[in-house]
């Protein structure tokens, strides 16, 4: 009977057999694919018949590309883009000096001034004791200049290869100087200037791993973005085109952004353009791996915050865009509108751009009739004065001006959905205070995914310095998606320093130590983590560990005043009164206007027994007008000699 029923239900098992040996390897290939991102570089692994996004080719430089094509470089010069970051002697001089500038000004009980001489441009924080007329200051050369000049500029001090961010900046529209944005807290200028903000800002730097600002000198390879951030590196191409050889089919040793399918040709922008909350490169990816033809996505994932949480903040370009209406027919792009190599003239503007609406609408597609749209007096037909306005009285640089959701009646709040357009980013609010963006891509079961969202949660927290609370429950989603990540990749030195961080957060001091050591392993000279474990090993009462943490933090980044700071209080804690004077000197040395670092050198003195010194660096102190002069006083006199 058996038997009987196995002969005749056999094709039926067959078949069954087969389809679960289909699915099985459907499966594995969806595994694949999945994580086909992980199996190697994607500059080598990216199917696509451009041969310059493989990481071998050089670079050569946009002033290569202009002995060919010198209309494009000529215009390009003029594009802000291509004005974006330039040595200080090479910049061009908008900014004005005088007292109608706002030059100097004052601060956070600072005054700041901006000094020209002869070809040098320095910045000072000054502190002026109204009483004894006794000036703390605190000078700084500047390098580069970043940022054309369209909306604000910030400016970049090379401390022997490493790159700091001013406390000054340049505020085009207004006109005037002031504190650069957040710095209100600490406004010093010693705000490390990373790779991130120079990817999007330079052509391509000299980035040293395992450190935070730190750079092989002479740090640039071209200053402002450069030909080669949209077109690729131009090696090939140039040989190709030096060359004898006739070349029949098409050029593939350069990428021309308008002959790839629409993502990738958006990535080109996107790159630098979508910014988000929060970026996240993948594991073993680097910033400048980026090639133009390459899905950004397979290097790194963006995150925004929920559109519920903050329905009315302003977000960029792409997000924008991208909830338009214009944008779900599927055909439009930044080069729509936009011309990557210049910009039109001012008195070209307004027909420029209706022009670029006129390629997909008509002139009578505007349900508005042209006897009321039309100004009478300029005799404009201004599409985007209506439809992309301006979001006037914003110098905030990273969000846009120009309404780019394109909206029917453009009185909606930016940042809101166009009724019945595609859905804005992260419209429906998940468990987590960020989301992917596009939205699509939100997947907790891809590791890779999980892996980031897990670190940009850390990175959220980390920046939550006020707000415990907020903290400790960003770290605890984060924890078990770090938990999973160092599982699925044991030698990503992130995740491993992202879980270490979590774990102190949620009190679980000792696996965070251990999270810390396993990746200091890997990187044993990363900077951040470096600094982590050395809170950590001093608040487990771990001092010696901890001095010897900040010492390699130190070896790798000599500028940072906190570590000085952090070590001085060590050494104080273990009476060497010597060596902690000499790290406090170390940190006046970086920041002058550093109250705790005097106070301590005064105590370190006093120990000593240097009485001179210690009452000398007391009037310091006191020249510094700190808070709550009576009582530093008693505390003065009360110090057993
Ligand atoms: C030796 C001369 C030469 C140099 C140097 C050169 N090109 Fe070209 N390039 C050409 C020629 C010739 C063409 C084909 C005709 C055209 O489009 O102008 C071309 C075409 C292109 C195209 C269009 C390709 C396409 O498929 O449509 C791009 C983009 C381009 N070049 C970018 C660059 C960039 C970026 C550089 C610098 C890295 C560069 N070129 C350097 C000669 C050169
Ligand atoms: C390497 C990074 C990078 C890439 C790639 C990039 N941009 Fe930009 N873009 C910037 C930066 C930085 C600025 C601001 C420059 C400044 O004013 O200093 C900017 C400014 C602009 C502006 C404003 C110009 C103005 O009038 O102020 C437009 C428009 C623009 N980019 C369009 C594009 C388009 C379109 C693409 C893709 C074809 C693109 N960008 C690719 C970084 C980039
Ligand atoms: C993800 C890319 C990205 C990062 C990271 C980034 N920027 Fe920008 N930044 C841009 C783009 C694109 C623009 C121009 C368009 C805009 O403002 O929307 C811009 C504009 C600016 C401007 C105004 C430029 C002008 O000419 O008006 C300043 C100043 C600036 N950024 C400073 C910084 C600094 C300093 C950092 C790092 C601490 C930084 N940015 C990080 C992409 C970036
Ligand atoms: C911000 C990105 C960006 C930069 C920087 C850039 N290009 Fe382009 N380039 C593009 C895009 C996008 C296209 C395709 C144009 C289109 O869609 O109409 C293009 C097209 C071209 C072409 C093909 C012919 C044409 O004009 O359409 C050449 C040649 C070219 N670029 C050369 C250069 C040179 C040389 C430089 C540097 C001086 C440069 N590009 C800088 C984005 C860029
Ligand atoms: C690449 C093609 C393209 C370009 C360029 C373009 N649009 Fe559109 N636009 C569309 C499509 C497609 C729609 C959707 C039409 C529909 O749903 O019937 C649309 C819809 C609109 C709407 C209706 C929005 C709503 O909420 O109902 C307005 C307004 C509009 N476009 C204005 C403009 C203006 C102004 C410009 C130029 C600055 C422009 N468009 C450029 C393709 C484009
Ligand atoms: C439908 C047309 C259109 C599209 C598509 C478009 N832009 Fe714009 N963009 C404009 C207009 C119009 C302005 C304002 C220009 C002016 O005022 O001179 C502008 C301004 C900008 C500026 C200057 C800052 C600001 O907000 O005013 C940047 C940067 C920019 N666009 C980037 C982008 C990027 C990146 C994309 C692709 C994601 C994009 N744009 C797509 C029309 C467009
Ligand atoms: C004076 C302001 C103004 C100007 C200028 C203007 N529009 Fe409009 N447009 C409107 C208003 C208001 C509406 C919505 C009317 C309604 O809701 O019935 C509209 C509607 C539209 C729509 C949606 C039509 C639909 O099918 O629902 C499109 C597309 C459009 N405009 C495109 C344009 C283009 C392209 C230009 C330039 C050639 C332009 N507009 C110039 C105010 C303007």
């Amino acid at each position: 009977m058996i038997r009987e029923l196995i002969k005749l239900r056999w094709p039926l098992v067959l078949a069954v057999l087969v389809m679960l040996l289909v699915s099985w390897a459907v499966w594995r290939l969806m595994r694949h694919d999945n994580f086909s991102h992980l199996s190697g570089d994607p500059r080598l692994t990216f199917d696509t018949p451009y041969r310059n996004v493989r990481p071998e080719v050089k670079y050569v430089g946009s002033a290569q590309c202009a002995t060919c094509h010198p209309d494009q470089a000529a215009s390009y010069r003029q594009h802000p883009m291509g004005r974006s970051l330039a040595p200080i002697g090479e910049a061009s001089a908008l900014e004005s000096f005088g007292p109608e500038s706002h030059n100097p000004f004052e601060s956070s009980g600072l005054q700041f001034l901006v000094e020209r001489r002869e070809n040098k441009l320095l910045h000072h924080e000054i502190r002026l004791d109204p009483r004894s007329q006794a000036k703390t200051e605190f000078s700084s050369v500047i390098h580069y200049v970043l940022g054309s000049g369209t909306r604000a500029r910030a400016y970049l001090i090379d401390r022997e290869g490493y790159l700091f961010e001013s406390a000054i900046t340049w505020y085009s529209q207004k006109g005037r100087w002031d504190l650069s944005p957040g710095f209100a807290g600490n406004p010093h200028s010693d705000r490390p200037i990373t790779v991130e903000c120079l990817f999007c800002h330079c052509n391509q730097a000299d980035v040293i791993d395992q450190a935070v600002n730190r750079y092989e000198p002479p740090i640039f390879h071209g200053t402002a973005i450069g030909c080669e951030r949209c077109h690729g590196p131009g090696e090939l191409h140039v040989s190709l085109r030096q060359g004898t050889k006739p070349i029949s089919e098409q050029d593939n040793t350069i990428v021309n952004p308008s002959r790839l399918p629409p993502s990738l040709r958006e990535a080109v922008c996107n790159q630098c353009h979508l910014q988000g909350e929060m970026r996240v490169l993948h594991p073993g990816r680097k910033a400048f791996d980026f090639r133009p033809g390459l899905p950004w996505e397979l290097f790194w994932s963006v995150f925004v915050k929920p559109s519920d949480a903050t329905p009315n903040r302003a977000v960029g370009q792409v997000e924008q865009m991208m909830a338009s209406r214009c944008y779900a027919g599927g055909k439009l792009g930044c080069t729509s509108c936009h011309d990557p190599h210049a910009v039109p003239e001012p008195a070209a503007r307004v027909a420029y751009y209706r022009g670029r609406c006129l390629s997909c609408h008509e002139e009578t597609s505007c349900t508005r009739p042209p006897a009321g749209r039309i100004d009478q007096k300029k005799k404009d037909d201004d599409c985007i004065g209506c439809h992309m306005p301006r979001q006037l009285s914003s110098d905030v640089a990273h969000t846009a001006i120009t309404d780019h959701r394109i909206l029917r009646r453009p009185s909606q709040p930016v940042g809101a959905r166009p009724p019945g357009g595609a859905p804005s980013p992260g419209s429906h609010s998940g468990e987590f205070p960020l989301l992917a963006f596009p939205p699509d891509r939100f997947n907790l079961e891809d590791r890779l995914f999980s892996r980031d969202l897990g670190l940009a949660l850390t990175r959220l927290a980390q920046s939550e310095t006020h707000n415990r609370s907020g903290r400790l429950q960003l770290t605890q989603d984060a924890l078990r998606l770090l938990d999973a990540a160092v599982q699925a990749f044991p030698e990503d030195m992130s995740a491993w320093q992202a879980r270490g961080y979590a774990l102190w957060q949620q009190n679980i001091k000792e696996e965070a130590r251990v999270s810390f050591e396993s990746a200091l392993r890997l990187a044993p000279e990363h900077e951040t983590t470096l600094t982590f474990a050395a809170s950590l090993a001093a608040e487990l009462g771990q001092h010696d560990n901890a001095i010897a943490l900040w010492q390699r933090a130190l070896a790798a980044n000599p500028w940072t005043a906190r570590s000085h700071y952090e070590l001085a209080r060590l050494f104080a804690l273990r009476l060497q009164w010597p060596k902690a004077a000499e790290e406090a000197n170390a940190v006046l040395r970086l920041n002058p206007f550093h109250l705790e670092a005097r106070k301590l050198l005064v105590v370190c003195y006093q120990q000593m027994r240097k009485k001179t010194q210690a009452r000398a660096e007391f009037d310091r102190l006191l020249e510094l007008n700190p808070p709550d002069q009576e009582s530093l006083r008693r505390w003065f006199d009360q110090l057993s000699w």
